[in-house]
């Protein structure tokens, strides 16, 4: 197509000719339209809905925040604790740049674990929206490893005894473990080579990973349209220009709507930054505050406190606890496949999971096993969206049935994070054996959960009242 700028008259305002010289040469005005004034999200959105907009204000907080960090850090072990002091008693207002990127780390956990939950609640992961879901699982990903990267910088005891324990997980990988654990560090304990690369590694090359998912995200979900808490399909109900008539147009409608959950979510951030930073050893800890000594082990090890349900799940796995896991996952698949037995795939599945089963119970340890339930607990996440076969999205037009177990599932997920920071008892182990169980038991026997109960009829037009 010929290049074409718009004709305006000689009169116009200077704003007015430099907006038509631009949408000539690049797409402003028609992504604004596509993605803010014409994005039509459906008008029943709930304060659910304020999760999305406030990841997006914390990725900014943090990424505004880590660079001034980084204009002060030194990542040098012998250097790094020092200058984390530094910012924090020298640098003009380094304090509130750190609490706020410390405050803001966990933050970035609450709101990202409110924001899936939203999804479980109204079903947000099923068709047509299965990408949005994956796109938001990786980025869960990168978030982790981004925390878990960011937490050996300070050089504390916290810091390195923490990434030593977990390097070292990757070590009971068969065959290659121990390598691979040796190249993850650089060095055969965490040293000066880890930090380097933790280092760059946090600063760059995952943020820039990160930043493109949130983009493929919000792409992907806007390609598709919005879900809403009543999981209606707006864009069946159009005028007579195809507008959905349960949309109205995003910006201005949830600009202004985003701005209270901003102004809420501001008012406890700052509460936090200014009055408990540390959140009683949550967002803290005491141990690191003392500086990595390599000769002195923490009575106690735990990660950050959003890890904790996952780090419970490693834990939970004792050798004892594989004969269960063994007869749990056989009774799933004889499950699935008396279901759908002409299944070829899920045949196959179910063979080859028995065979690495078997061969895992007789001849791996239970730290092997315990590695692949915590990696398993994430990588389950991605395919939630063929787990559910509800005839229906959202839990308001589900049976009772499906409310107790997302119930039972989310207190049993809380009593993992719980379990996690508390050092290991006999109790403890069982009750994190259950919970982990149940963790896995609400995914896996979604395919047959999901079909039962008694449905409620789902209406053709969203429900609303104007307040
Ligand atoms: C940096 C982290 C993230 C950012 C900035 C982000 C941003 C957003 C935004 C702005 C929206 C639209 C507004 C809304 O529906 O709340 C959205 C929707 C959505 N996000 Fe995320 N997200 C993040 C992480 C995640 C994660 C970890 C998941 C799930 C694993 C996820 C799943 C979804 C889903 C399913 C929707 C569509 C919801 C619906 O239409 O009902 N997101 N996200």
């Amino acid at each position: 197509m010929a290049f074409q700028e718009k004709k305006l008259p000689a009169n116009a305002k200077v704003g007015a000719k430099m907006l038509a010289w631009v949408d000539a040469r690049f797409p402003l005005s028609s992504s604004v339209k596509a993605h803010l004034t014409e994005y039509y999200a459906p008008k029943n959105f709930n304060f659910w809905y304020f999760f999305g907009s406030l990841a997006l204000l914390v990725l900014v907080i943090q990424i505004v925040t880590g660079i001034f960090l980084v204009m002060h850090y030194k990542p040098d072990v012998s250097k790094a604790f020092q200058s984390v002091e530094y910012i924090m008693r020298e640098v003009p207002w380094g304090w509130l740049v750190r609490y706020m990127h410390s405050t803001g780390a966990s933050m970035f956990f609450v709101v990202v674990y409110c924001h899936m939950f939203r999804g479980l609640m109204y079903g947000s992961y099923r068709k047509p929206r299965e990408l949005v879901w994956i796109f938001g699982c990786a980025i869960f990903l990168c978030l982790m490893a981004e925390a878990f990267m960011g937490y050996l910088l300070p050089w504390g005891q916290m810091s390195y005894w923490g990434a030593q324990v977990i390097v070292n997980l990757f070590a009971a990988i068969p065959l290659i473990g121990p390598d691979l654990s040796l190249w993850i560090r650089g060095d055969y304990v965490v040293g000066d080579a880890t930090l380097n690369r933790f280092f760059s590694f946090h600063v760059i090359a995952v943020p820039l990973v990160l930043l493109g998912l949130v983009v493929a995200h919000i792409l992907a979900l806007h390609e598709v349209g919005s879900n809403n808490p009543d999981g209606v399909e707006i864009k069946d109900t159009v005028n007579e220009q195809g507008k959905p008539l349960d949309g109205i147009p995003f910006h201005p409608y949830y600009t202004v709507h985003d701005l209270v959950g901003i102004a809420g979510f501001l008012g406890i951030f700052s509460f936090i930054v200014f009055f408990a930073p540390e959140m009683g050893g949550y967002f803290l800890e005491a141990n690191n505050f003392i500086p990595a000594d390599p000769l002195k082990t923490p009575l106690h090890i735990a990660p950050g406190w959003y890890f904790t349900p996952f780090y419970s799940m490693l834990r939970a796995t004792t050798s004892e606890f594989l004969l269960p896991i063994w007869v749990f996952a056989a009774t799933l698949f004889a499950l699935m496949i008396k279901r759908n037995p002409k299944s070829k795939l899920m045949k196959m599945a179910a063979i080859v999971t028995l065979l690495v089963l078997i061969f895992g119970f007789y001849s791996l340890d239970a730290k092997f096993w315990g590695v692949l339930v915590m990696g398993g607990a994430v990588v389950i996440l991605f395919f939630l969206p063929w787990l559910d076969h509800a005839p229906v999205r959202s839990i308001r037009y589900r049976p009772f049935l499906h409310k107790v177990l997302l119930g039972v599932f989310v207190v049993a997920f809380i009593i993992l994070g719980y379990l996690g920071i508390q050092p290991p008892s006999p109790i403890a182990e069982r009750v994190s054996q259950l919970c982990s169980l149940i963790y896995f038991g609400f995914f896996l026997a979604m395919p047959i959960w999901s079909r039962m109960g008694q449905f409620k009829t789902v209406p053709e037009r969203v429900t609303f009242a104007a307040h």
